[in-house]
Order: C-alpha cells, then structure tokens, then sequence
C-alpha cells in the first residue's frame, strides 16, 4: 500500500510517499480502506517536535502520521461485532497514541470508530473527527440552556465545531476571530462576534460561564478575568496551566484546567447522530490529493484555516 512516511522529524518536505506493506489487524480492530483524512494542528506540531514524535512513536522511524479517517471496512478482526466488511466508517484513531492515519489502509479498533451516515461524504466524515470530538468532549458535560460562552478562534477546525454544539446545548454564543471571518462565525449561529485584531475580548466581556480556549498563555489568563464566580474556563493548548493563572482562577473562584481529546466510538457516534439531524455541518477549506500532504501540513501551519483541511485517496 501507499503510505506518506515522515523519515525524520523536520519540515513539511520530510513528509515522502512510499510502498510498504499493509497493517496487520488484531482481534478487535479492523482494517480501513481510507477515502478521506483530516489534517489538525497537532499532525505539524509532532511532524516538527523531536519530544512528541519520540512520545508518541517511541523511537521507531519512520513514523505515519495522522489520526482521522472516513473509508471503507475490508477485513474485520475475530472479536470485531459492531462493523462487517463494506461498511462505511469514520472516527479518530488511537488518539492520543499512534493512529498511523496517512495510508491507503489503517488498522483501527472497533471502539474507535462510528459507521458514516447515508448522504455524509468520505471528506465530511474525516473532516468530523478530532476537532469535533474535542468541541463535543470540552461542552457536552458543562454548558447547558442559557449559559453565556465565549468560544476563540471560532473560525477554526475545533471553534467552528464548538459553535454548533454550543448552540444546540442551548447556550448563549460570542465567538472571537479577525474581521474576515465575522459572517462565518454569525452563519454557524453566534449570538455575537468580536473581532481580535481591534477589539479586546477581556474590556468588553464579564459574567460568563464558561470560555472554551485554544491558545493558553495571555489568552488563557484574561479568560479567567471575564467569567462569573463558579465558571469554568477549559483550555486544550497546554497542559501546563500558568501559576498566574492559576492564582487569578482561585482569587475569582473559576474552574480552569486542560483537556486532551480522547479517541471514542460513543462519542463519534453522538457526533454521527448531529451530522444527520443538521446540527453539525463540517466547513471544508480545502481538500488536497493524497500526494500533496506536505502542502495540506503548510496550509494547515499558517493558522488562517476556516474550518478543515482534508486530503482525499
Ligand atoms: N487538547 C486537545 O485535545 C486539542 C484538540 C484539538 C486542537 N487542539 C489545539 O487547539 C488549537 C486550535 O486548533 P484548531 O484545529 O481549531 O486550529 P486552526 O483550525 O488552525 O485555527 C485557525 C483559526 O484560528 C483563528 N485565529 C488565529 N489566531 C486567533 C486569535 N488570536 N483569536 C481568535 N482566533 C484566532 C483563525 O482566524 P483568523 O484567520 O480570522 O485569525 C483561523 O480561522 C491548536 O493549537 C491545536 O493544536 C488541542
């Protein structure tokens, strides 16, 4: 099969298609013929971060990145019960271990995946996977009807998903992102738009329940300064919360701390379930062919994507 192999850790040329050998599936997974895969920022950052590849890969070079895929079921382990060959499957793979994604065939297990809904393309499907799984695993369990969020970088992979579900758990919406992307933020269903580059979130806002943030440090910091006594602010940047932060959150008693998106069949299975009532629609960028990967990664670098990035097989 074709696979893209990164040799060695560096830039986005490092990233080389070649022959190898398929994957050999356990007893619970199955083997997925990929259609589509969805490119996030943390396929760059371990591509370029000699302590996350060695994290996640150990020292085995060459690596295959990447972790969402939509495609076709071909061989199904002996404990597999809930996919057959030929069904239609979606979903992150072993995240956040090696999901080994950028490949005509990849090993996943059953409770990783949901099967694609009818009418939902391969590229929608792959475009729903990670970041809409970290929005859905950040709000499902803390806003609820008539809770005032503040979601930043609406515009992105993961915000662009976070308006969505935070509109149908019935919260109140103001999104952050620069001028260009107002009228997209405002489509996805914001109650409220604030442009970052000549407005400061942190003057304008007070007496919120809950910020959802993407970038940590300053960001972070005045997040806490802008939610009520007993909200929640939840980052997925870094897991190391800044002292200061930490001590402006106990001074105005908010709850801060860091997710991290973890692979889940149930959870793609809600996601499955919003894609066919019309409450989730993936915006897609850009699609690039399976041999332009290192041009999807620079696309993906430049930190202006509106919603995904996805390569198409
Ligand atoms: N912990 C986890 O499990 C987890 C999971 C997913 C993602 N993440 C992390 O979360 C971050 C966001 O991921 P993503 O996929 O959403 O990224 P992305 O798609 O690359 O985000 C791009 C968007 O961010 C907007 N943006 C850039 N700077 C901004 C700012 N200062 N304020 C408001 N908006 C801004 C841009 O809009 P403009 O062009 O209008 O500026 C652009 O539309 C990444 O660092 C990623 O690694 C963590």
């Amino acid at each position: 099969m074709k696979a893209i192999i990164l040799e060695e850790v560096g830039a986005a040329e490092n990233l080389v298609i070649k022959d190898i050998k398929p994957p050999e599936v356990k007893e619970d997974e199955v083997l997925v013929k990929v259609k589509a895969i969805a490119i996030n920022p943390v396929d760059y950052k371990v591509r370029a971060n000699k302590d996350m590849l060695r994290r996640i890969y150990g020292e085995q070079m060459p690596a295959i990145l990447g972790w969402d895929i939509a495609g076709i079921v071909e061989t199904t382990g002996q404990n597999v019960t809930q996919f057959t060959a030929g069904d239609k499957v979606f979903g992150m793979v072993n995240f956040p271990g090696a999901g080994s994604a950028y490949a005509e065939f990849v090993a996943a297990p059953q409770e990783h995946l949901a099967k694609i809904p009818e009418g939902i393309s391969f590229e929608a499907a792959a475009a729903t996977t990670l970041a809409a799984l970290t929005a859905l695993q950040v709000l499902e369990s803390r806003v609820g009807e008539g809770d005032k969020v503040l979601i930043h970088a609406g515009s992105g992979g993961v915000g662009h998903f976070a308006i969505q579900i935070a509109k149908a758990l019935g919260a109140y919406v103001i999104s952050t992102s620069s001028a260009k992307n107002k009228d997209f933020i405002m489509a996805l269903g914001a109650d409220e738009h604030i442009d970052y580059r000549t407005q400061v979130f942190h003057d304008i806002l007070g007496d919120l329940d809950f910020v959802f943030d993407m970038f940590g440090g300053d960001i972070l910091f005045n997040s806490v300064k802008v939610v009520r006594n007993g909200g929640t602010v939840i980052s997925i940047m870094s897991p190391v919360i800044s002292d200061e932060t930490m001590e402006k959150a106990k001074q105005r008693n908010v709850n801060v701390s860091n997710l991290m998106v973890q692979s889940n069949g149930n959870d793609m299975n809600t996601l499955k379930n919003m894609l066919v009532s019309g409450v989730l629609k993936p915006h897609i960028f850009k699609t690039f062919p399976f041999d332009q990967m290192a041009l999807a990664h620079k696309q993906q670098e430049t930190g202006r994507t509106v919603g995904k990035i996805v390569v198409a097989l």
